[in-house]
């Protein structure tokens, strides 16, 4: 399945999101919250749509409808999964390294 997946469009790491907007492929989301309202209810029907973000039955578009409260609750996870450690490490500092 998941190859499946990755053979259709690739699913983005989510590890320091809060810190990588513009978000999607074409960047036209730029906080995290347009993304979750995106999900909510902002998902449109297209042939190449992935099934898991379909209704099973009527095939139409998954709407999660998220509370406010659900909505805050993703925000804070995908903040969780920023990594300071990593994002300031000096052997990550330059890009051009020497050797
Ligand atoms: C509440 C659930 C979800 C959250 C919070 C979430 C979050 C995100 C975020 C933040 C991005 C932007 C990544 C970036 O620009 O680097 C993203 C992109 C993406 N997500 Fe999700 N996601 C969810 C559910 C799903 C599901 C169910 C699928 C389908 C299997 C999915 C497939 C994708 C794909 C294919 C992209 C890339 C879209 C593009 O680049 O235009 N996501 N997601």
């Amino acid at each position: 399945m998941l190859q499946m997946l990755k053979a259709i469009f690739s699913i983005p790491s989510l590890r320091n999101i809060a810190l990588s907007s513009p978000y999607m492929h074409d960047g036209r989301f730029k906080t995290l919250e347009e993304v979750i309202n995106h999900y909510s209810t902002g998902v449109r029907a297209n042939s190449s749509l992935t099934h898991t973000l379909k209704d099973w039955n009527s095939q139409q578009p998954v709407r999660f409808n998220f509370s406010d409260q659900d909505k805050k609750a993703l925000i804070a996870f995908l903040n969780a999964l920023n990594d300071w450690d990593f994002i300031s490490k000096e052997m990550f500092s330059d890009p051009f390294p020497k050797n």
